[in-house]
């Protein structure tokens, strides 16, 4: 415990002197001597002349260091009726042997490798393998349609596939393979190698001069040791939504992960070494990366692999039991898990079957928590609920309530303050700062701190003008809202195509782009409706060509149908309407703000702009037809 305001001052007025103590932290091959090169900004290098192994941190460290019978990973899947305890020296001995499985089929320090798989411990042995030989990995959630994959295949092009015969999604089989297959024809660059691990629920089909089953690769590999690699290379590469339909792969470095993500263990989660720490999300999102794999890892916790759901596996008690079976000390997950839960079991009567005794926070991320949710938490569980704010870029929060070193007050609608190492700003349109309370653009001012993004892969310009031009000397984050006179930051909306369903992030000009190519769509807008489940879902308006005669009974269904095959289930597109034009401005803008707020029901003006008004009405009363804008 410190005192977080004289922390946090010393974190923006003398980043090098407390990134220096925090980098004392972690084990390096060669400590740096450099602290920060900011030449050439904002390609911030931190530990520029560091040597580090990731994969020594997360887990041969604390072999060494006497944890190697502490339980590394828990593995609990009520999906398969399994559970699992890895410790520290079990793990060390399946990433070594994996790292040697990967060696053998030519992966070298700097390859890349894509990882399709589910929630099972040997994915994260193939993230840590990655990282154990230097090798940059790749993660795609198995949520995602083949052509997404397809995609990233391209983008990252990687030496080998990981990969496993399926994932199961409550009770259904969702077999990997075919889409993998799918996606291996479909994109132009071809990996040399795919392991596949065959689960029980599920064998797939194998293709002899590619594919090599995850249990002959390691039969015949020798154990490989850790390679060292600079702080600043690649750790992985992991795509997220952009305004386009074309993913940005966020870049993370190795010696800036290392450092900020054992650093935030402690200081914002408030975990020792032996504690139990549950990131209830997919190894295929951020929180994932940070906070299933890397972070608990190396702060020498124990991690919880759940491959289930809130509510479903088998029911709405299954986050209680799993806290109280495993003793865990702090869950984090999406606010959206915890509405599922509160819609099915909302007096909570199910935690009363369980021991929660040793249970101490719960962190929320992922989408704005609505203070019913975090009313509801807090009053279920009788401990503090923190929000906390942070993106795919960061890889870390970028406000919260920094629990280990100042239990500060939660305040409803708030993920909290600035976290050490980011100073914000709220900038209007001419770029200048707001008073408190007003909203504009939530930025932070440059340098980001050690873990964050170092470039988008493969694309440093598109890195620069998405994130750098617009404010100069800031990072824009995408987010608008407000910071309060007690520096409580309120995120309210983004200020671009993203949107947030149940806590994954999503580009509505991807599935417009996929809406756009059906024959009959002349043209097409999507937008995120509120939703009381997953906080947004996507809704379709479309435009068909004239003379089409086919109709909306017909052509809805191919729509929702075609962005499952593009995109994926988890897209969650399943609405949309037709209309006879879309609201635009005189320059030809799509108003897409106004058809928003006509679907949920929110007072709107009508656009000074617009070059229609009458066709508002048409919408307003298609939307209404739907069931969509009753609500005020
Ligand atoms: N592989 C394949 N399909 C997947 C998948 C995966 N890993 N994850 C989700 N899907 C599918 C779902 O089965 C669903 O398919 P359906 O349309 O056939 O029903 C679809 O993608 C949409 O998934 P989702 O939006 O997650 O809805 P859901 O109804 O399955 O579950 C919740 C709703 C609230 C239980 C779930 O979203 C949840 O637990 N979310 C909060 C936690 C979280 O993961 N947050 C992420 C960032 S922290
Ligand atoms: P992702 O990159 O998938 O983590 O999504 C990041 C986006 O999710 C942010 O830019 C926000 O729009 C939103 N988000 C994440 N956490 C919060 C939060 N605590 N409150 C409000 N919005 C959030």
């Amino acid at each position: 415990m410190g005192d977080f305001a004289s922390i946090y001052q010393q974190s923006i007025d003398e980043p090098e002197t407390f990134w220096a103590q925090a980098a004392q932290d972690v084990q390096w091959v060669t400590p740096p001597q450099t602290i920060l090169d900011d030449s050439d900004s904002p390609f911030t290098r931190w530990y520029p002349d560091g040597v580090i192994n990731a994969c020594y941190n997360a887990v041969d460290y604390h072999v060494e260091s006497g944890r190697g019978d502490q339980p590394a990973l828990i593995y609990d899947s009520p999906v398969t009726d399994a559970k699992q305890t890895i410790t520290y020296a079990e793990l060390q001995e399946k990433v070594a042997l994996f790292a040697g499985a990967l060696k053998s089929a030519g992966v070298e320090k700097g390859d890349r490798v894509l990882i399709y798989m589910p929630m099972i411990p040997e994915s994260i042995t193939a993230v840590l393998a990655c990282a154990r030989l230097g090798a940059v990995h790749s993660v795609v959630f198995g949520g995602f349609a083949s052509n997404e994959l397809a995609v990233r295949i391209d983008d990252a092009q990687p030496k080998v596939i990981v990969t496993a015969s399926c994932g199961i999604e409550i009770n259904r089989i969702i077999e990997y393979k075919p889409l993998l297959d799918a996606a291996i024809a479909e994109a132009k660059h071809k990996p040399s190698a795919s392991i596949l691990l065959q689960r029980p629920q599920c064998q797939a089909e194998m293709i002899d001069s590619r594919d090599i089953d995850w249990h002959d690769a390691i039969a015949a590999a020798k154990p490989a040791d850790c390679v060292p690699v600079q702080s600043t290379d690649p750790l992985y590469i992991l795509y997220t939504s952009g305004t386009t339909g074309a993913p940005k792969g966020v870049v993370r470095d190795t010696g800036g992960s290392v450092v900020s993500l054992k650093w935030t263990m402690k200081n914002i989660y408030d975990v020792d070494p032996g504690d139990v720490y549950w990131a209830a999300s997919d190894i295929g999102w951020v929180v994932g990366h940070s906070y299933i794999i890397y972070g608990p890892l190396f702060a020498g916790n124990t991690t919880l692999l759940y491959e289930g759901k809130p509510v479903g596996t088998p029911d709405a008690g299954a986050f209680w039991r799993v806290i109280s079976e495993h003793k865990v000390k702090v869950l984090f997950t999406a606010p959206t898990a915890f509405r599922a839960i509160k819609r099915e079991d909302p007096e909570a009567k199910l935690t009363s079957q369980y021991d929660l005794s040793h249970f101490k926070a719960l962190f929320l991320a992922g989408e704005r928590c609505d203070p019913p949710t975090l009313a509801w938490a807090e009053k279920t569980l009788g401990v503090p609920v923190i929000d906390h704010w942070w993106q795919t870029e960061t890889g870390w929060s970028i406000c919260a309530i920094c629990k280990g070193i100042e239990m500060r007050d939660v305040v409803s609608g708030s993920p909290g303050q600035p976290v050490p190492g980011y100073q914000m700003d709220v900038l209007d349109a001419d770029k200048k700062p707001v008073a408190a309370g007003e909203i504009g653009a939530l930025v932070v001012k440059l340098p980001l701190p050690p873990g964050t993004f170092s470039t988008l892969w493969g694309a440093p310009e598109r890195f620069k003008s998405s994130y750098f031009e617009t404010f100069p000397g800031y990072y824009e984050t995408g987010d608008a809202g407000y910071i309060d006179e007690n520096g409580y930051a309120f995120v309210m909306a983004r200020t671009d195509d993203v949107i947030n369903v149940a806590g994954h992030r999503l580009s509505t000009g991807a599935i417009e782009e996929v809406l756009a190519a059906h024959r009959d769509v002349a043209e097409c807008a999507v937008v995120g409706v509120a939703d009381e489940l997953k906080g947004q879902l996507p809704l379709g308006l479309v435009v068909l060509n004239s003379g089409c005669e086919r109709d909306e009974e017909t052509i809805v269904p191919e729509l929702v149908q075609m962005v499952r095959e593009r995109i994926g289930p988890v897209a969650a597109f399943k609405s949309a309407a037709v209309i006879g034009r879309l609201p635009k401005t005189r320059s030809g803008k799509i108003l897409r703000a106004t058809m928003r707020s006509i679907a949920d029901g929110s007072n709107w003006k009508m656009p000074a702009t617009i070059d229609d008004p009458v066709i508002l009405d048409e919408i307003t009363e298609t939307l209404q037809r739907l069931g969509y804008g009753r609500s005020s």
